[in-house]
């Protein structure tokens, strides 16, 4: 018996030797799993976002910014991609706000986002401004900020397209018309700025007087005319500085109030009818020579508006006229924007510096006003339906 379990012990012994070595081995290969399945858990997704950006077009630089500005799941739920969009994060200039404008557009500047805010305050839908932002150019767009219409936005964009070879910066026609002109007027809100704006849709109360007005001497002037004071010395100047040239011109005219632009406006309607007479004269209340902030310039040499444009008297005006302060307010080849044929002789003041940015934006001030400086949430600002039927053309 006692030999007996001397041979059974070892034999015993390497059993639950095995059977420990198996347990171990078992609890390594578990542990070894569970390592494995804890890594497959934290890396397979990122394997996977990555493989999606890259399918999308990112490079790996571009993808490594995403994940640390947090941007994966936007882009890949959305299918955001462009080249521009991945520079742009890449070099983190990308305004998240805007991620649809960087897959439409490409080299976005301040004034693009500027121009997409005021769109969608005019009411836009942000498809419909993706789509406008994707067809069109900057100045293509600027002018549905003037313009009322807002119905079929293909219409526009084909007009657009249609006149791509004509148009530029500094002309712009369309063949329809999306001015309502006299539609939907507005009352000039803050009467005593100088960058008030005055078009067919702002219009002065009839009883609208500018503060400060004075009359100009007969050096500067015909008989009679006058300025609101700021516009007057700076005109002064502007005269002082052609007559030292030899450049000789003075105001026509400059102040005019509601009544005589009823008269002119009525006389216009008179003589050809009021198509042509609403695109040469404002109706009264819509007449920037209300605000005593224009002037119409005619040469010493020749005396007739029309004919300012062929003198050397307008082409130094029209050339340095920012630098005292005023602007060509009805600009050739923007007669679809501001809805008046080019008026080589009409000088606006707006103040040197504002005058300058208008001039070096190449817009007409009916598109820089809505762009820059109309306060687009501003109720003060009335919609004054009943006021249309007011503006009757005696
Ligand atoms: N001729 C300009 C548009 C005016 O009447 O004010
Ligand atoms: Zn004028």
């Amino acid at each position: 018996m006692k030999q007996v379990k001397k041979v059974k012990k070892p034999v015993a012994k390497k059993i639950v030797k095995r059977k420990r070595r198996r347990i171990r081995k078992s609890v390594v290969i578990g542990f070894l799993a569970i390592i494995i399945l804890i890594s497959a858990l934290i890396f397979y997704p990122k394997y996977k976002t990555n493989k999606q950006l890259k399918e999308l077009g990112y490079d790996s630089t571009a993808i490594t910014a995403i994940k640390k500005q947090k941007l994966t799941k936007t882009i890949i739920s959305n299918g955001y991609y462009s080249q521009y969009l991945n520079d742009s994060i890449k070099d983190n200039t990308l305004k998240i706000e805007y991620i649809d404008l960087y897959t439409k557009v490409s080299n976005l500047e301040e004034k693009d986002f500027l121009l997409y805010n005021r769109l969608l305050d005019k009411g836009y839908t942000k498809d419909v401004a993706n789509t406008i932002f994707n067809k069109l150019k900057f100045y293509e767009i600027t002018p549905l900020l003037v313009f009322d219409y807002q119905e079929d936005i293909s219409i526009y964009i084909n007009d657009c397209l249609e006149h791509r070879d004509v148009n530029s910066e500094t002309h712009f026609e369309l063949s329809n018309d999306y001015y309502s002109e006299y539609e939907n007027t507005i009352a000039v809100y803050d009467e005593t700025n100088t960058n008030m704006l005055v078009n067919k849709t702002y219009y002065l109360s009839q009883d609208y007087l500018p503060k400060d007005i004075s009359e100009l001497s007969v050096v500067y002037a015909a008989k009679g005319l006058s300025l609101a004071l700021e516009a007057k010395e700076s005109f002064m100047a502007w005269c002082d500085a052609g007559m030292a040239l030899g450049i000789r011109f003075y105001a026509a005219s400059s102040y005019r109030s509601y009544q005589s632009q009823s008269d002119i406006y009525n006389s216009y309607i008179n003589s050809m009818g009021q198509e042509k007479a609403d695109a040469l004269s404002a109706r009264p209340g819509h007449s920037e020579h209300q605000t005593g902030l224009t002037v119409d310039l005619a040469s010493a040499n020749m005396e007739g508006l029309s004919e300012y444009k062929d003198t050397v008297e307008y082409t130094w005006t029209s050339k340095n006229c920012q630098d005292y302060g005023w602007i060509l307010r009805y600009p050739d080849g923007k007669q679809s924007i501001t809805g008046y044929e080019f008026e080589s002789w009409h000088y606006r003041y707006l103040g040197k510096e504002l005058a300058t940015q208008v001039v070096n934006s190449n817009l007409t001030y009916d598109e820089y006003y809505c762009l820059y400086l109309k306060p687009w949430n501003n109720s003060e600002y009335v919609y004054n339906m009943a006021d249309v039927n007011q503006q009757v053309i005696n």
